[in-house]
């Protein structure tokens, strides 16, 4: 089933990757790379570089990187057949028919995307004769419209029921439990997971079912089953309810953010369409970029006491970063946004929606009523906490004037908020380049490494570090896995290329990883003498297995000595003897 090598390298070759990213973000010229602040993660200095020569992208902020491939991939989220199709046709390349086309009935995402829209029709047909379950959503007050609005269903008192219908209609046991609607036992079978529960589909934007969630009846736990981890669903990524109100979210530029299933289906039956569910996860970059599509303004709806933890206000960080304003509406105590609605009506709702504080003020007066705002130390407190969220503040004009608030707010004069502000302001790949080439020659770890971007240098860099090193020399697992795929790609095509490199090694994985850095660090070096740095590279390696070994050969002696076994006790010691002499 899969794209056959050949037309992999054919489109690879292609293509320029310096080209397709540039379509995404600005490049910028910088020796024989290009550079830009990184798509995939938050900063203000560019660790994000391009090689033209190698057809490579890394950052050495976030450690992301990989091939063109890898790049559409993370960036587009599409699986590496749709990325391979997607530059395909810009490469004049015709792919074979079965070659995984995207959406094509077969292709692994199709059949899991299939396979839930199958469950979601049985678990609505499963609703419409159970007066229980529908009793329950009456008692939630969700009416009929709104239940075939958001596809509610439920999954009956059975153990098999929704695995026997799958089953008719074509899906394969296997399927169904990599989409996360079975679970398999231990005799080889599998059983239903949402049983006796009101079923919530979870659809992304393009409207495919990623998965479900399932609420019980009645007070019994746990309270939610929700489907796992797989291929098509990753729960950071998504928000429950943006499929249906991403237009309202755009028009209105507006998203007000809330946690649970009934707190988005309450507030969206009563009229408030610009609206989004986190399924109670910690808010991830991933989501703050996607919300960013549609809107420049977020306000978070939370319980007022899980918006005042500590850990919930640092993760709105994460929106500021993005650029995006923040609010904080608080709820009444004891409320959330499903039983505020039904107590006192969608127009309440929005006026407290209205008065919601900008995170910057709802945080300040947060940390207000907890330190005593005129002790010094109470004042070193808030700062601590505020500067963090004021540094990812990327317009400087907004970051100065929240400044100037600070300092009006503790008293504090605004040169020492700028001096401490200095100190949270690190950014990762700063310390990442500051790593001295020393420092990557002597240690081992940084010296597996460096072979492993010796040898992407070409057929002649790999001939020598065969000569001297071994691949069961190395210690880390990926750089063993690295090599022997780089020997082994040597042997069946005479050549190695980095990007090939990573199509064999599948994408988004530690190896790939690792080719990435292992060129993105082979050009901060630029033109020293590579032998020198290969035997450098080698003496560190050899130097610390031998440490290794005299380590594992004193344990040993010491357990031969423990036991009184003379004979071991020779041996061990003239294995160390010859290992002295090397
Ligand atoms: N959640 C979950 N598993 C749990 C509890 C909660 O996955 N055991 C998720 C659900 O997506 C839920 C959200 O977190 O909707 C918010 O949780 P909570 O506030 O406890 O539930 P409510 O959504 O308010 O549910 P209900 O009103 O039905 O009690
Ligand atoms: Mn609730």
């Amino acid at each position: 089933m899969a794209i056959p090598d050949a037309l992999i390298d054919q489109i690879q070759n292609r293509v320029d990757i310096v080209e397709i990213i540039s379509r995404y973000i600005p490049l910028k010229k910088a020796g024989r790379n290009y550079k830009a602040p990184c798509p995939f993660h938050h900063e203000k200095t560019p660790s994000f570089i391009v090689s033209p020569d190698k057809q490579i992208y890394h950052c050495f902020g976030c450690g992301a990187g990989g091939n063109v491939f890898s790049f559409l991939m993370k960036h587009e989220g599409l699986e590496f057949p749709e990325a391979v199709e997607m530059l395909a046709e810009k490469a004049g390349v015709k792919l074979p028919r079965y070659a995984g086309q995207r959406d094509e009935a077969g292709s692994m995402s199709r059949q899991l995307y299939d396979a839930n829209e199958l469950a979601a029709q049985f678990f609505q047909a499963t609703l419409a004769g159970n007066r229980m379950a529908q009793e329950y959503l009456r008692s939630r007050g969700i009416g009929g419209e709104t239940a075939k609005r958001f596809r509610v269903g439920y999954g009956p008192e059975s153990w098999d029921a929704l695995l026997q219908f799958l089953k008719k209609k074509g899906v394969a046991e296997a399927v169904a439990e990599k989409a996360g609607l079975v679970i398999a036992n231990d005799r080889g079978g599998h059983y239903d997971r949402f049983r006796k529960r009101i079923t919530f589909p979870i659809l992304d934007v393009k409207d495919r079912i990623l998965g479900f969630g399932g609420r019980v009846l009645d007070a019994s736990l746990p309270k939610y089953v929700n489907s796992p981890e797989t291929p098509i669903y990753s729960k950071g990524k998504h928000f429950y309810g943006l499929n249906v109100s991403k237009d309202q979210v755009r028009k209105t530029g507006h998203a007000l953010i809330v946690e649970g299933y009934l707190d988005f289906i309450i507030p969206y039956q009563a009229g408030v369409h610009n609206i989004v569910a986190t399924l109670g996860t910690a808010l991830t970059v991933d989501q703050a970029r996607l919300l960013k599509r549609y809107a420049s303004t977020v306000v978070m709806v939370y319980d007022p006491d899980e918006a005042g933890e500590a850990a919930s206000i640092r993760n709105m960080d994460l929106f500021i970063s993005e650029d995006i304003a923040v609010y904080v509406a608080e709820l009444p105590q004891g409320y959330d946004p499903d039983t505020y609605i039904k107590k006192s009506g969608a127009e309440e709702f929005r006026e407290l929606i209205k008065k919601a504080k900008n995170l910057f003020d709802y945080k300040l007066d947060k940390l207000a009523s907890r330190f005593n705002i005129r002790s010094a130390h109470g004042k070193a407190a808030i700062a601590g906490e505020m500067l963090p969220t004021v540094s990812r503040i990327n317009n400087a004009v907004l970051r100065s004037d929240f400044i100037k608030k600070l300092s009006e707010r503790l008293a504090v004069d605004e040169g020492s908020l700028r001096v401490e502000l200095k100190k949270v302001k690190q950014d990762p790949g700063e310390r990442y380049r500051a790593m001295e080439v020393k420092e990557a020659r002597s240690t081992s770890k940084g010296a597996e490494k460096m072979i492993v971007a010796l040898m992407l240098e070409g057929a002649e860099l790999v001939r020598k570090v065969e000569e001297q090193l071994s691949a069961e020399e190395m210690e880390n697992t990926s750089v063993r896995h690295v090599v022997q795929a780089i020997l082994e790609m040597r042997r069946s095509r005479g050549e190695v290329s980095a990007p090939a490199l990573i199509n064999r090694l599948g994408h988004d994985d530690e190896a790939t990883l690792l080719v990435s850095e292992a060129v993105a660090m082979s050009e901060v070096f630029g033109e020293t003498d590579r032998d020198k740095i290969l035997a450098d590279c080698v003496a560190a390696i050899k130097r610390d297995n031998k440490k290794d070994r005299v380590k594992r050969l004193q344990s040993a002696l010491k357990v031969a000595q423990d036991s009184r076994d003379e004979e071991t006790v020779k041996k061990i010691c003239a294995e160390m003897n010859a290992l002295m002499k090397k």
